[in-house]
């Protein structure tokens, strides 16, 4: 059970904070209602007040409230900060670090977890500049409660509603769950995005990874309170806060990245699309053309994963291995070949020849394959999918400590 601040802000969803007040004490929990000045003109604090037996945050000016410097008090007693509903407004303080009133001071101040519910006209909400702030924030490990579609205050219909309290109840229960994560303190190292293998100065050999399966799972894995390192292969996508990220361009710098850090890693997710070829030598000037055809000798790199997998079998004490395989015929066969030839404890299996699942797509569709058994999951964010990949990596920690208390 945890104390939680709720954000409320001006957009007439704000009546169905009072319900998501409710849902969250149902569940135990201990709510602060902190509210911006234009919500109030659509809910009075004295709702809430009643509410949640507490006094309501409604200005940093209050008499009192700088004596006790309350932002940062508050920032250090709660669990999770909740803003429902957020308007585009908060959203682009959020994101920009502007700190003009309670609430926006109060997400700087605060190092617990930031849920947001935004809720806005269907025009705002798909505007570049929302969009933007909103992937900012998810690169901070922030994390949101999808608006619904339908029928909206402003008369229009589209996406924008505000998500039903009680969704936006268990997405903070699931986020304040994951306080409690098996994957704490630990050490963890996520690949993402591809490689590139140089002809000559200007050319190179590549692939379409776009990094962000990689990104979702190292932003989960933080969000769950392990201390991330991301080898990250040349992409535009802007990569998530990590404690340390390595920026590697070819297999054989990947290679020696990820076997230098994870000799300390309790957990390796390789979600990077490694080339399996290099140029054999890369021409020091420009290659100039020819008129007739050109041959390339390419020679195989080495394979990150099946090297971590043969140290594994080696240190007792090994990292928990995830290998993803990227297929287009066979996938589980393959998938599966992959998880015992590699010596991996999961293999996440990845048709990437599904429209919307796979290479450079926000969604992804996959079967993670493990010794006890196998899970699929539909098309869905990266992000989700990367939830569900971690849930099933507490289970083989779970497993691990069964195993060695039996011992
Ligand atoms: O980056 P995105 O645009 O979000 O796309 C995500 C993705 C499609 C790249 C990702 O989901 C994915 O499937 N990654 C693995 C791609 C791949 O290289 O698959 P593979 O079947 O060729 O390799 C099997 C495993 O061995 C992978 O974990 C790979 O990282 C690893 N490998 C491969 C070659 C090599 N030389 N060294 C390796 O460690």
């Amino acid at each position: 059970m945890a104390l939680i601040a709720l954000g409320v802000t001006g957009g007439i969803g704000a009546y169905k904070a009072v319900e998501v007040c409710r849902g969250l004490q149902k569940r135990g929990h201990d709510v602060v209602a902190v509210m911006t000045r234009a919500a109030t003109r659509f809910v009075g604090p004295v709702t809430f007040e009643a509410i949640t037996r507490r006094p309501v945050i409604t200005s940093q000016w209050k008499p009192g409230a700088n004596a006790d410097i309350e932002h940062i008090a508050i920032a250090d007693e709660i669990g999770l900060l909740l803003v429902a509903p957020c308007t585009a407004n908060v959203i682009g303080k959020f994101a920009n670090g502007i700190a003009d009133d309670f609430l926006t001071s109060l997400y700087l101040a605060t190092k617990a977890p930031t849920l947001i519910a935004p809720a806005m006209n269907t025009n705002m909400l798909s505007h570049e500049a929302v969009q933007r702030n909103l992937q900012a924030l998810a690169a901070r490990g922030v994390r949101f409660v999808d608006p619904g579609e339908g029928y909206l205050a402003c008369g229009w219909i589209g996406k924008g509603r505000l998500a039903e309290p009680d969704e936006i109840v268990a997405a903070a229960d699931r986020m304040l769950a994951r306080r409690d994560s098996l994957l704490r303190g630990r050490r963890v190292v996520v690949t993402a995005g591809p490689t590139y293998e140089d002809i000559d100065p200007v050319r190179y050999v590549g692939n379409r990874s776009s990094g962000r399966m990689g990104f979702a799972l190292a932003a989960a894995a933080e969000a769950r309170g392990a201390k991330v390192t991301l080898v990250a292969g040349p992409t535009d996508v802007e990569p998530p806060a990590t404690d340390a990220l390595i920026r590697v361009r070819s297999a054989a710098e990947m290679h020696a990245a990820v076997m230098q850090v994870s000799e300390q890693a309790d957990l390796v997710i390789m979600a990077a699309a490694v080339a399996d070829y290099a140029p054999a030598q890369t021409a020091q000037e420009k290659i100039a053309k020819s008129d007739g055809p050109m041959t390339l000798t390419l020679q195989r790199t080495p394979d990150i994963l099946a090297d971590l997998g043969r140290a594994a079998a080696r240190r007792p004490s090994a990292p928990i291995l995830v290998g993803f395989a990227a297929e287009t015929i066979d996938l589980l066969a393959n998938a599966r070949e992959k998880r015992v030839r590699k010596n991996v404890d999961l293999i996440v299996a990845n048709d990437v020849s599904v429209p919307g699942a796979g290479f450079d797509a926000t969604t992804n569709a996959v079967t993670i394959i493990g010794a006890d058994g196998e899970q699929t999951l539909s098309l869905q964010s990266k992000a989700r999918i990367a939830e569900a990949i971690l849930d099933r990596v507490e289970q083989v920690i779970r497993v691990r400590h069964a195993t060695t208390a039996a011992r």
